[in-house]
């Protein structure tokens, strides 16, 4: 397979300083609102990456669940990988991408827990399976088989058959921005990129970026 020859214009768009909201948060909720209207599977789904205590970089998918200018909210297990790299370097970045849009959002920021009482009140919107999947998983830790995962599953229905709490190692994560940058690919590879950055007054300065 020669992937070398995939390529191909970008051309659907443009994004100008002059279209871009003052605010960074509309401008995501605009292009977010695009993406579901476009007919993406998983519009909210968002690349976030972390860095452990060595330098060393990890990304992963997860779905964003709300978001305000407080920052960008998204649900996972406190011991996973990331919720290391978390603890160690509460920082992230997020990268969403949608394809038929050609368009990117890099944001990055630092990231802290939510409080268990705002974690709580999304877990109890999950379905019961994923209530007690939340129990069950030990996310990013050696399991030596599925079966095994089944049965820890089938006793935590056992131990929770109707209410599920939330677990002490589940909950949210904020990422609150500093930067944020909007791409658009355009025609000839010279694309679009507008950047947001935070100045000291929380005022977000807009400027444009080299493609
Ligand atoms: C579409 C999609 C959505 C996902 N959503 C989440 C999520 O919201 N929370 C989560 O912890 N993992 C989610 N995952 C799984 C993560 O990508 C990842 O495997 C898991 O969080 C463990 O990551 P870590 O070992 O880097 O901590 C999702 C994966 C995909 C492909």
């Amino acid at each position: 397979m020669d992937i070398s020859q995939l390529r191909r214009e970008y051309n659907s768009g443009s994004f100008t300083e002059k279209n871009a909201d003052e605010s960074p948060f509309k401008q995501f909720e605009k292009w977010l609102e695009d993406a579901e209207e476009t007919g993406f599977l998983d519009p909210n789904a968002v690349a976030v990456s972390t860095v452990d205590k060595t330098g060393m970089p990890t990304s992963r998918i997860v779905l964003l669940k709300s978001f305000d200018i407080k920052g960008f909210v998204f649900y996972s297990n406190y011991e996973s990988t990331k919720g290391i790299d978390l603890n160690e370097n509460p920082k992230a970045c997020m990268l969403f991408f949608w394809d038929k849009l050609e368009r990117q959002i890099r944001i990055q920021g630092s990231v802290e827990r939510l409080t268990p009482e705002e974690s709580d009140k999304y877990f109890q919107t999950r379905s019961f399976t994923s209530k007690i999947g939340a129990w069950a998983s030990k996310q990013s830790r050696k399991l030596s088989s599925r079966y095994k995962l089944l049965r820890e599953v089938a006793g935590y229905i056992a131990k929770y058959p109707i209410k599920v709490p939330l677990p002490p190692h589940w909950g949210g994560y904020r990422l609150t921005p500093e930067y944020f940058e909007f791409w658009q690919g355009r025609e000839s590879r010279l694309h679009d990129r507008i950047v947001y950055e935070k100045s000291d007054n929380d005022k977000w300065t807009i400027s444009r970026i080299y493609p």
